[in-house]
């Protein structure tokens, strides 16, 4: 069992769920993310439920890569180790390129890929060391293709997130005598704060529990890839993939 596992945007919607259902199969936690009394609360609701589970919170603002890695480091001390670390903190800011949004743009721009990086970095580190570990990327379904408006630039940060775990997954072929593995999901739609209010979603979109157990339940098959929840998206995803772009853009 990969028992101490640390997940970052904790606070709220996926990553909350996902240290919800972990917990309850007995996963020791380090939550992180900006808004500290959430994982406050979190941690005691947790360890109300769940006396056995040990869970350390710390406030994390992913953007501070250098807080990354010392939070990280703290996490490793104080739970004797990481075996699985999740990289969830992500941000759905964005318009249209070329109608002055690029603020939001390079926000999660940054937040989704180049902070991912310093936390695949800081996650691997930790893993090289132990020659163990479990990497799990959260990418998103909006990966598959170029998208449209609003969600062009999370898309391809979501695209250039599973290249950059792809990537790493290709440095451990061959690699031997580890245990190191490197998880890509992609969701669809779950219900959380990104996607509150956004209509045309509800016809495809499950409540954040049901989306959560899909999500652990990849994750402890340790699966290289998989769309979340499988059906209807891993169909949806080969549609995407191969869909002239015009029938892509009125798909999302
Ligand atoms: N829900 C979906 O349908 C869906 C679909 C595809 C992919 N995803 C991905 O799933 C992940 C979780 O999103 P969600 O749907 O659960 O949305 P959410 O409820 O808005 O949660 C986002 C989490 O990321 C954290 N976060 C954002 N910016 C951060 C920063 N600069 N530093 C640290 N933490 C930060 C937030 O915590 P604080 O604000 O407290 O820092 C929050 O805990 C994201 O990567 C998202 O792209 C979601």
């Amino acid at each position: 069992m990969r028992k101490n596992v640390l997940i970052t945007g904790a606070s709220s919607g996926l990553g909350a769920g996902m240290a919800r259902i972990l917990a309850a199969k007995g996963h020791n936690l380090a939550l992180t993310a900006r808004r500290v009394d959430r994982l406050e609360a979190l941690k005691a609701e947790i360890e109300a439920d769940h006396p056995d589970v040990e869970v350390v919170v710390h406030a994390l603002d992913v953007n501070d890569h250098d807080q990354v890695f010392a939070v990280f480091k703290q996490s490793i001390r104080e739970l004797g180790g990481l075996d699985r670390v999740i990289v969830n903190a992500g941000l759905g800011k964005g318009g249209r390129v070329g109608t002055g949004k690029f603020h939001a743009n390079k926000e999660t721009v940054e937040t989704n890929f180049v902070a991912a990086l310093a936390q695949c970095e800081a996650a691997m580190e930790h893993f090289y060391e132990r020659k163990a570990g479990h990497l799990v990327v959260i990418s998103s379904m909006s990966a598959m293709r170029g998208m449209p408006g609003s969600i062009t630039a999370y898309a391809a940060t979501k695209a250039g997130l599973a290249h950059l775990a792809e990537g790493i997954r290709s440095d451990l072929i061959n690699r031997k005598g580890h245990d190191i593995k490197v998880t890509t999901l992609y969701p669809g739609y779950i219900a959380s704060e990104m996607n509150e209010g956004v209509e045309q979603e509800v016809r495809l979109m499950v409540d954040t529990e049901t989306g959560c157990k899909s999500l652990v339940k990849a994750i402890e098959k340790e699966v290289v890839e998989s769309a979340i929840p499988p059906w209807p998206w891993a169909p949806l995803g080969q549609v995407m993939k191969h869909a002239p772009l015009s029938v892509v853009r009125r798909m999302v």
